[in-house]
C-alpha cells in the first residue's frame, strides 16, 4: 500500500510502498484511512528538524491527524465495529514499570520520556492506506461530523488545556454563578495567541465555553482571518494595530492565555500583562533561536503577588479526544461555516509535497479516497 515517508539520513520525502498491516491481537482494529491532516509538526519533520524513525529503520511514515473507517475488528473488540468512523490518538505508552501515567493510559503525561508517537517519534504514522492499532487508541466519531472530523486531533490540544485550566482554577472561586446561560467561562477574558489551526480551534473552544475571547495575530484588522474570528463571536486583535506591549489596554483584565504561536518572546511579553489569578498555557514548541532578555523580576513578582499559574501542555488523552468530538458537534451547530473554513486545501496523496512544504492556508488535508 502507498505511504508518505521521510528519510532523515538522506533528507528525502517520498511516496513508498509499505506493507499492509494485519490484525495480530484480539483487541486490534483495522482502519481504512480516509483523510490525514497536515500540521506544523509534520512540516518540521519534513524540514528534518524533528521526527524519529522506528528503531532500526531509515524512514518514518508521517501523519498523526487521521480520520478513518473501521474495516475489520478483532474478536475481542468491544467499542467499535465495521463501518464506524474513528480518529486515532497519537501517543503510545512507554511500557516502563515506573511510569504510573502510561500504566493507566495517560501517556500524554508520560514520566519516562520513552513514549512513542505515531508519525512523529519511533512509530510509523497514518499517512497511508490502512492502519492497525488497539481499540483503546481510537475514538469513535458520529457520521454527521464526517466532513470536519479531521479537526478533532488539533482541537484536542485546546481541550486538554481547558480541562487543566478548570482543574487548576478550582484553587479559587472561579465559576461564574451569575452567568445567564450557566456557561462556566462567561465572566472571564481569554486571549488566544496565534491564528493557525491550533489557535483558531482553541478560540472556538473558549467561545463555546462562554469566555469573552480575543485572538491576537499578525494578519490585518480587515483580513479574512479577522472576519473568520469575528464570525464565531471572538474579537480579533491585529498586531498591526495593537503592539504586543499594549495588548492588555485592548483586552482589559487577562484571565487566561492560550498560546498557540511557538513565539517565545511574544508570549513572555504577554505573560507580563496577565491579571490576578490568571492561568497562562503554553502549547507552542519554539525552535532554538537563541536567548532573549526578559524582566525576570517583574515576571516573578507578578506570579507571586497575583497568584498566577503558568503551565505547558502537550499531546492529549482520551478525555480530551472525547471532549473534542463533542465540541466539534457544538461548533457545527453554532458556526458551521466558520468550522468548514478552517479546511483550506484537499490534496491527493501523490501531491503530498505541496501541503507539507508550504505554509499557506489554515488546515490542509490529504485524502485517500
Ligand atoms: C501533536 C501531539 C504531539 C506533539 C509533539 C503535535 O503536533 O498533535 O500529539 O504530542 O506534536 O510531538
Amino acid at each position: 500500500m502507498k505511504a508518505v515517508a521521510v528519510f532523515p539520513e538522506t533528507r528525502e520525502i517520498r511516496l513508498i510502498e509499505h506493507p499492509e498491516p494485519r490484525i495480530e491481537s484480539p483487541t486490534e482494529v483495522k482502519v481504512r484511512v480516509l483523510e490525514v491532516g497536515v500540521c506544523g509538526t509534520d512540516k518540521e519533520i519534513c524540514a528534518f528538524h524533528y521526527g524519529v524513525p522506528p528503531r532500526g529503520q531509515g524512514h518514518l511514515v508521517i501523519g498523526h491527524e487521521a480520520l478513518g473507517e473501521v474495516v475489520e475488528a478483532g474478536v475481542g473488540v468491544r467499542t467499535l465495529k465495521k463501518g464506524d468512523l474513528v480518529v486515532m490518538t497519537v501517543r503510545r505508552p512507554c511500557g516502563q514499570a515506573g511510569c504510573e501515567s502510561c500504566k493507566i493510559g495517560r501517556q500524554d503525561f508520560c514520566f519516562s520520556g520513552a513514549f512513542t508517537e505515531r508519525g512523529i517519534k519511533e512509530r510509523h504514522g497514518f499517512m497511508t492506506e490502512y492502519v492497525v492499532d488497539d481499540e483503546r487508541f481510537m475514538v469513535a466519531v458520529p457520521r454527521h461530523l464526517r466532513d470536519v472530523a479531521i479537526l478533532v486531533e488539533p482541537l484536542t490540544i485546546a481541550e486538554k488545556a481547558l480541562i487543566q485550566v478548570w482543574q487548576v482554577q478550582q484553587r479559587l472561586p472561579w465559576s461564574c454563578p451569575h452567568a445567564p446561560d450557566h456557561k462556566p467561562g462567561v465572566c472571564h477574558h481569554a486571549v488566544v495567541l496565534g491564528a493557525g489551526p491550533v489557535g483558531l480551534l482553541g478560540a472556538m473552544a473558549f467561545r463555546a465555553a462562554g469566555f469573552t475571547t480575543y485572538v491576537y495575530s499578525r494578519e490585518g484588522p480587515t483580513s479574512e482571518k479577522a472576519r473568520l474570528v469575528e464570525s464565531f463571536g471572538a474579537v480579533y486583535v491585529s498586531s498591526e494595530e495593537t503592539p504586543v506591549e499594549r495588548l492588555v489596554d485592548r483586552v482589559g483584565t487577562i484571565d487566561v492565555v492560550y498560546e498557540a504561536t511557538g513565539a517565545s518572546r511574544l508570549s513572555f511579553e504577554v505573560l507580563k500583562q496577565v491579571g490576578p489569578n490568571a492561568a497562562f498555557v503554553f502549547t507552542g514548541v519554539p525552535g532554538r533561536r537563541g536567548s532573549a532578555e526578559i524582566d525576570t523580576d517583574l515576571l516573578m513578582r507578578n506570579m507571586v503577588l497575583k497568584n498566577q499559574v503558568v503551565f505547558g501542555t502537550v499531546n492529549a488523552g482520551r478525555d480530551a479526544f472525547e471532549a473534542a468530538v463533542r465540541d466539534l458537534g457544538v461548533f457545527m451547530e453554532r458556526w458551521p461555516e466558520a468550522t468548514r473554513k478552517l479546511l483550506t486545501g484537499r490534496y491527493r496523496v501523490e501531491d503530498h509535497r505541496e501541503p507539507l512544504l508550504s505554509t499557506a492556508g489554515i488546515k490542509a488535508v490529504i485524502a485517500f479516497n
